[in-house]
């Protein structure tokens, strides 16, 4: 029996590095897109008899139906287990109703990935509650922390923050991690049109500090961030997520009022600086 992994075209490096970490061969595939947009997916790997890990997000749009058509092509082998790795869950924001006649649309997802694997995987997903929805398999989240806090330490900060409150317990791993003090950013309003952003219990001043957050999309919970941040003395900010999406001009507004941002491997992009395969291979084993 020898395990394969099959990589969908959004993450070729994180599948590359997981296969390297799992001892597996990296499958090789063929992905295109047919004159009129709709996609074209072939594993060129016979998967008989293998136990498959498939690593293939879901954003934007055009990779979940990748990721639907890999999984399927998955079928049609007499394999020995499958393994579905999407690095990035998205549409994990919209974990509830918020107005009448809206979708739960992670639900969407969740129901629509399910049916396919043995064991599903993915990393720190936006809501943990949505690990509960899966009903047909067996699914884990696998925390970026680590490989967070070792590119932090490298990187050499004074504090580890988190855009708010519900958010720290990965600020606080990340700061014991690399033995710095953790606190979450709150938002003091101080008149009918100010409102200002601050650390809950630290003073920041000449110091350097680390904002780690899951996503980082519009890129605008880190620049009020780290403008407040620079206002209040901090001498540099770094902006770490896991999922840099990027969207339009965030990196442009990011690096205008941060010193350095980084992300992982999970949706590849300029700023990947660290590698989630090594936390993955270890929640596989
Ligand atoms: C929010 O709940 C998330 O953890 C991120 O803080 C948010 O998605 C970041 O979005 P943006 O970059 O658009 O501010």
């Amino acid at each position: 029996m020898v395990m394969i992994v099959i990589g969908g075209s959004s993450s070729p490096k994180l599948s590359a590095a997981l296969a390297s970490e799992l001892q597996a061969t990296l499958g090789k595939t063929e992905i295109k897109r047919f004159p009129d947009g709709e996609g074209y997916v072939r594993i060129l790997d016979s998967l008989e008899g293998e136990e498959i890990v498939l690593v293939s997000n879901t954003y934007p749009d055009e990779k979940l139906v990748e990721t639907l058509l890999l999984c399927d092509a998955t079928q049609e082998f007499d394999y020995e287990s499958l393994v579905l790795v999407i690095p990035y869950f998205g549409y994990a924001r919209q974990d509830k109703k918020f107005n009448d006649g809206e979708p739960i649309s992670a639900r969407a997802m969740v129901r629509a990935l399910e049916i396919y694997p043995d064991k599903f995987l993915t990393v720190d997903i936006h809501a943990n509650s949505i690990i509960e929805m899966f009903e047909a398999t067996e699914a884990s989240n696998v925390s970026a922390a680590e490989a967070i806090a070792r590119k932090l330490k490298e990187i050499g900060v004074d504090f580890v923050l988190s855009p708010d409150e519900g958010r720290i317990r990965t600020a606080e791993k990340v700061g014991k991690d690399i033995r710095v003090q953790s606190d979450y950013l709150v938002k003091k309003r101080i008149d009918g049109s100010t409102v200002k952003i601050e650390p809950k219990s630290i003073d920041v001043a000449g110091k350097r500090v680390a904002i780690v957050d899951d996503i980082i999309s519009t890129g605008g919970t880190i620049v009020n961030a780290s403008t407040e941040l620079k206002r209040v003395g901090a001498s540099a900010v770094i902006a770490a997520c896991t999922h840099g999406l990027f969207a339009g001009n965030a990196l442009d507004r990011l690096s205008a009022c941060c010193d350095q941002v980084i992300s992982s491997d999970t949706l590849e992009n300029p700023t990947t600086a660290y590698s989630v395969a090594p936390a993955i291979a270890r929640a596989m084993k």
